[in-house]
């Protein structure tokens, strides 16, 4: 009886053992999850302990786009180098109805859509937006603001959530408070310190664009490959 007693006793005392056991294999698991979700950001940057969580660092990567507008080519040549370096992805802004090929009456047709407080329409569009974490916005200075259809642009798209890094080229007034609209207009985004070129450098292939790009994005905390 006494023997029948001390077996049934360790059947028991196993039993327990082994439920306490998977108990914390499941604790484990279950706290591991919520928090390489929450900081999967972090996660991807190799901080998170524990067991590695399978495409963590495909979720938690950082998805980039640049967009820009670009009448005589110099802000293009910025957006393509920011792309190569951040591997973004590239959209363009177009205008539905494109502007005159000719500069003085250029000069005439976005002053006077300065003054109408003009929403030129933009050609195609960014099916999925929602998807990206920044937006690299790249336009030229005209007449010391945006070209309207900027805020064409920024008008269409909401960007509550997303960190915007404006870049500007222009022919000497530099960022010309963009930085302070870009905000006013998306008061829900972050606006990181915006990058100013000149025209003639960013036309010239011996002027050090790829180094002035990288030092932005390093300042800025921005993403590279
Ligand atoms: C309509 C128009 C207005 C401009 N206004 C200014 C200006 O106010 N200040 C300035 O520094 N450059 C001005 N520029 C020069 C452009 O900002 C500069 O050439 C820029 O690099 C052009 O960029 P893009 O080649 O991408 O079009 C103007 C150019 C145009 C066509």
């Amino acid at each position: 009886m006494k023997k029948l007693a001390s077996l049934l006793l360790s059947v028991i005392l196993m039993v327990s053992l082994a439920s306490c056991k998977g108990s914390v294999q499941d604790s484990r698991g279950e706290s591991s999850s919520p928090n390489s979700r929450a900081g999967s950001l972090e996660g991807a940057s190799g901080e998170e302990p524990g067991e590695p969580d399978p495409g963590s660092s495909q979720a938690g990567k950082t998805k980039s786009l640049v967009v820009y507008f670009s009448w005589s080519g110099n802000t293009e040549m910025a957006a393509q180098e920011i792309q190569r370096q951040t591997g973004a992805e590239l959209f363009q802004i177009v205008p539905a109805q494109p502007y005159t090929e000719d500069y003085n009456a250029l000069l005439d047709i976005a002053r006077q859509e300065q003054k109408a407080n003009a929403r030129p329409e933009i050609a195609g569009s960014v099916e999925n937006f929602g998807e990206f974490d920044v937006i690299y916005l790249g336009y030229p200075i005209w007449h010391g603001d945006m070209p309207r259809i900027l805020y064409s642009f920024l008008d269409a798209y909401d960007c509550s959530g997303k960190t915007i890094a404006p870049f500007v080229t222009s022919g000497g007034s530099g960022l010309s408070g963009t930085v302070s609209t870009i905000q006013e207009l998306e008061p829900g985004a972050v606006v990181s310190g915006g990058l100013s070129l000149g025209s003639s450098q960013v036309a010239d292939s011996a002027w050090g664009l790829a180094d002035e790009v990288e030092k932005w994005l390093d300042a800025n905390g921005l993403q590279e490959r």
